[in-house]
């Protein structure tokens, strides 16, 4: 089933110039890239995007880190591209990411894990009208 899902190249994906790796392995895998921007993000959209994180120790790095510098955000669709999506990033702690994904080739540490994508559909769906209000092409 074809699913739309929000990718995050965090400040340091940006910084180590790794936007050209990872979106080329989004596409080579066969989804497509259907929302492209490099932006800096408010912080009142990053508080929004982690507000299931509230609460949590560490909500206010999490947010600071997103608001550090410039991020990409892509919505990208395809068969499964939810789950595909999340198995190409890796674990969210790069110690345990298998190699072979993006985390498990170019990661050390989770405060720097250098993606974010959308844990589920539903998730991605609130996700995608956050970063991408003006809609995607499709
Ligand atoms: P992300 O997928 O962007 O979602 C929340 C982020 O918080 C996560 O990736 C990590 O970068 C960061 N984080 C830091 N500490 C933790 C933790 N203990 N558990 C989960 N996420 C954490």
């Amino acid at each position: 089933m074809s699913e739309t899902t929000l990718v995050l190249i965090k400040p340091g994906g940006v910084k180590r110039n790794l936007i050209g790796e990872i979106t080329r392995r989004i596409e080579q895998r066969g989804l497509n890239v259907v929302g492209l921007k490099l932006m800096r993000a408010p912080r009142e959209l990053v508080e929004a995007h982690y507000a299931e994180h509230q609460g949590k120790g560490f909500f206010e790095d999490v947010v600071n880190y997103l608001c550090s510098g410039p991020v990409v955000a892509m919505a990208i669709q395809g068969p499964n591209a939810v789950k595909a999506i999340r198995t190409m990033m890796g674990a969210t702690n790069p110690i345990e990411a298998t190699p072979g994904s993006v985390r498990g080739d170019f990661a050390l540490s989770i405060d720097d894990n250098l993606t974010h994508s959308s844990s589920d559909p539903e998730a991605a769906a609130n996700e995608l009208a956050l970063w991408f209000p003006e809609g995607i092409v499709s």
